[in-house]
C-alpha cells in the first residue's frame, strides 16, 4: 500500500517536475532558434507576389548588425530601394560615434546587392564623405539615406552565386573552435593591397598571441567602463517571451555555450550586467581566443568616416559569406575598436591603432573591423529577426 509520507513525496516530485518544465518552456529551453522570430531565415528570397523592390529586403535584413540592432528601414519603390539609418537602435557609449551602426547598414547593403545583383548604389549617395561625430541625435530615422537602383542595361551577369546562397547559413559563431585544423588558403578574400588598405589575415602564431592579448584587454576595459556595461546589456534578451516581443538583440542561444550549459543558464535566474560580462570576459579569454585559427582585421582609410565605416561593414558581410562557403566559422571581436572610439570621445589617447597596425605588418590604415575564423566545433544558431513590416518605410508600395 502507498503510504501516506510517499504520496506527499511523489505530489511534491511531480510539482517540481511541472513548475521545472514549466520554466524550461517559459525560457525556451526546448525552442531555441524556433518560432516568429526566426521565421526571416527561411523567407530570404522573398514572399510569392511581392513586388520586386521588397524582395532583396528580405535577404538585407538577415545581414550580420552590432548587437543585432538591426538599425535600418527600407522604403521600396518602384525601381529603387531606400536605406535609412534608424538611429534610436544603438549601442549608447559602446558606439558612441554610431560607427557600428553604419557598419551594420554596410552589411544589409551587401546582403542587398547580392541579393539582386541588377540593383545598384545610385551613384548620387546622399551619404558624403562626412565625419561621424558624437552622437546626441535620437532621430528614429535619419535623414541621410542611400539609394539603390535598378541598373537599366538589361540582364546582368551575377559574379558570386554562392555568396548569395550562403546569405541564410551565415551566423555569428561564439563556441569554441579547432585552432589546429589547417585552413584553406584565404587569399582570395584577405589580401593587403600595398598601403596596408583592406583585409588582412592574421596566422603567425607570435602576431595572433599578440592580437589575442589585445582584445582581452580592451574587453576587460569594456567591462570595467560601467557606462559601456549598461549601455550592451540594454540589448540582452531573455526568455521566449521577451525574444518574440523584440526580436533583436543578443540571447545567450547564440553565446556559443554546450547545449547542456546553455539549458543550465536559461533555467537560472537572469544574469546582471556585471555577471554576464564576468562570463563574456572569461569566454572571450579562454575560449574565444584561445581556440581561434586565425584572426582578421578589416582597414580603412578613416573608420569615422560614414562611408568608410558603411565600406567596412560591407567587407566583413562578404567576408562572412565567403568563410561560410568554406565551411569555416567567424566571430567579430571588435572591442579594441570600441575601446578606440570610447577614449576618442572622452579625449583620452589610445595606442591600439598603431598595435594593431605592428601585428597584421601593414604601414598604414585605420582597423575598422577585428574578427577570429576557423572551423567550428558545433553549428552556430540564427539570431531573431523583427518582423518584415516593422523595417519598411511606411508607404504606398509597403
Ligand atoms: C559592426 C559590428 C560589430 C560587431 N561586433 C561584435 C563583437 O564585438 N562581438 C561579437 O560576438 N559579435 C559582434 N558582431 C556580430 C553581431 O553581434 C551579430 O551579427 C548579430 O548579433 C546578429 O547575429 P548573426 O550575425 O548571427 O546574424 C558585430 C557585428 C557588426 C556588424
Amino acid at each position: 500500500m502507498v503510504s501516506r509520507r510517499n504520496m506527499i513525496a511523489c505530489g511534491i516530485g511531480t510539482g517540481v517536475l511541472a513548475a521545472l518544465g514549466y520554466r524550461a518552456f517559459d525560457r525556451g529551453v526546448f525552442s531555441a532558434g524556433q518560432g516568429e522570430a526566426y521565421r526571416a531565415w527561411s523567407e530570404w528570397q522573398g514572399i510569392a507576389g511581392e513586388m520586386p523592390a521588397k524582395r532583396p529586403i528580405h535577404a538585407a535584413i538577415l545581414a550580420a548588425n552590432a548587437h543585432n540592432t538591426q538599425p535600418w528601414i527600407f522604403e521600396p519603390g518602384e525601381d529603387a530601394i531606400t536605406l535609412y539609418a534608424d538611429l534610436s537602435r544603438h549601442i549608447g557609449t559602446a558606439d558612441p560615434f554610431r560607427r557600428e551602426l553604419y557598419a551594420s547598414l554596410g552589411c544589409a547593403l551587401a546582403n542587398l546587392k547580392l541579393a539582386f545583383p541588377d540593383y545598384d548604389v545610385f551613384p548620387a549617395r546622399q551619404w558624403n564623405h562626412d565625419r561621424l561625430e558624437i552622437s546626441r541625435d535620437e532621430t528614429p530615422v535619419a535623414a541621410q539615406r542611400l539609394e539603390i537602383r535598378r541598373h537599366d542595361v538589361g540582364a546582368t551577369v551575377e559574379l558570386f552565386p554562392a555568396l548569395r546562397h550562403a546569405i541564410p547559413h551565415r551566423h555569428t559563431n561564439r563556441g569554441p573552435y579547432r585552432p589546429d585544423r589547417q585552413l584553406p588558403n584565404l587569399g582570395d578574400i584577405f589580401y593587403a593591397s600595398e598601403n596596408g588598405i583592406d583585409g588582412v589575415a592574421i596566422f603567425d602564431p607570435g602576431a595572433k598571441r599578440e592580437l589575442g592579448a589585445l582584445i582581452v584587454e580592451a574587453t576587460e576595459r569594456f567591462v570595467a567602463d560601467s557606462e559601456m556595461s549598461a549601455d550592451s546589456a540594454r540589448w540582452f534578451r531573455t526568455g521566449r517571451k521577451e525574444i518574440e516581443r523584440n526580436r533583436d538583440g543578443i540571447t545567450t542561444d547564440t553565446a556559443g555555450l554546450s547545449p547542456v550549459v546553455n539549458a543550465v543558464a536559461k533555467l537560472m535566474p537572469d544574469q546582471n550586467a556585471e555577471t554576464a560580462d564576468r562570463y563574456w570576459l572569461a569566454a572571450t579569454r579562454d575560449v574565444q581566443i584561445p581556440t581561434a585559427a586565425a584572426f582578421g582585421v578589416i582597414f580603412c582609410t578613416d573608420r569615422l568616416e560614414r562611408d568608410q565605416a558603411i565600406f567596412a561593414g560591407e567587407r566583413w558581410q562578404r567576408s562572412h559569406l565567403w568563410l561560410t562557403t568554406l565551411g569555416l566559422a567567424a566571430q567579430p571581436l571588435n572591442q579594441p575598436i570600441e575601446i578606440m572610439d570610447r577614449d576618442h570621445q572622452l579625449g583620452r589617447s589610445n595606442d591600439y591603432a598603431k598595435d594593431i597596425r605592428k601585428i597584421a605588418g601593414v604601414r598604414n590604415g585605420d582597423p575598422a573591423f577585428i574578427f577570429r575564423l576557423g572551423y567550428g566545433t558545433r553549428e552556430a544558431p540564427a539570431s531573431a529577426r523583427r518582423r518584415f513590416g516593422d523595417v519598411l518605410m511606411r508607404n504606398r508600395y509597403a
